[in-house]
């Protein structure tokens, strides 16, 4: 009934499973409450107790109850919350930055110098808990896995600092939750959690520089686009060293497949309006068939 890859009731690992207990004793709590003030309100529409009307009732109904009720739900939500400041050294740090409409993701060294970055796509060994640390190009955005943690708002001038952790291998999507402009509902991510072999496997691909290089892609992508190990070193749009090993393409909106790479590069305005890159409209259809097929094998 919860399930689902975008979803904080169906947690899968340490933190959200604490966001998710909250949620239902203050549900479950509030449910009581309002069930219990309606059948007196019932009561008194339909019998008129006199002992209703009386002080002594308001005084324990309407001043007592509350503040004994709503300080027990404030000091468990303040207690429980603090399973959520972990104090563990973590495995891994991982920078990500939100830019307006995506999520540049930089995976640190011991010394918090760049491993490798990619785009869109966070990996953590299961049962490990990695370090997510905040930052924005632009405007507020905020990072958001239902399935793993909490929310936690990107800030210009300020790093937020969470942590995710997975139980179990899986795939779950995040969303920028926080307005921040045009395409704003489009920018989402995903975060996948294997075991930690293939997750080191995965990481060492990542580091290693592209396997080619493409004289098309260099001539009109370059100016935005980085593939490391090639003449392509723009910043402005995502890493695309390994995109072709990513699950989706334009910020979670696509699958990735040479078909949808080459429909984002013609009218990526049709697909998500707004974002900042052009349409490109004037390649041929081989040219583009050419481009996609190049991307789409950057694994
Ligand atoms: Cu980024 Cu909303």
């Amino acid at each position: 009934m919860f399930a689902g890859v975008q979803s904080a009731l169906d947690p899968y690992g340490p933190y959200a499973a604490v966001i998710a207990e909250i949620t239902w004793v203050l549900f479950i709590g509030g449910a009581l409450i309002f069930v219990l003030v309606m059948a007196l309100a019932g009561w008194a529409l339909w019998r008129r107790p006199a002992w209703l009307a009386q002080d002594r009732a308001i005084v324990w109904g309407g001043i007592v109850f509350p503040l004994v009720a709503l300080s027990a739900l404030l000091v468990y939500t303040l207690a429980r919350g603090t399973a959520l400041d972990s104090r563990q050294p973590p495995f891994a740090q991982i920078r990500v930055v939100g830019q307006q409409w995506w999520w540049q993701v930089t995976y640190l060294g011991p010394q918090g110098e760049v491993d490798f970055i990619t785009a869109n796509e966070v990996h953590i060994p299961v049962g490990r808990e990695v370090e997510v640390v905040l930052d924005t190009a632009d405007v507020l955005h905020s990072f958001w896995v239902p399935n793993l943690a909490g929310k936690l708002d990107l800030v210009p001038g300020k790093q937020n600092r969470m942590r995710l952790a997975a139980a179990r291998a899986g795939t779950w999507r995040g969303q920028c939750a926080e307005y921040c402009g045009g395409p704003h509902a489009q920018m989402a991510f995903f975060v996948v959690a294997e075991e930690e072999e293939a997750f080191e496997a995965w990481r060492a691909q990542q580091r290693r520089p592209a396997r080619s290089s493409n004289d098309l892609f260099n001539a009109r992508c370059a100016a935005c686009h980085t593939v490391r190990g090639t003449a392509a070193a723009g910043t402005l749009g995502p890493d695309l060293t390994h995109v072709g090993s990513r699950v989706s393409i334009g910020a979670g909106i696509l699958s990735n497949n040479t078909g949808a790479i080459a429909g984002w590069i013609a009218s990526s305005q049709h697909i998500k309006p707004g974002n900042l890159m052009p349409s490109f409209r004037e390649f041929s259809g081989e040219e583009l068939r050419s481009l996609a097929a190049y991307v789409e094998a950057l694994k």
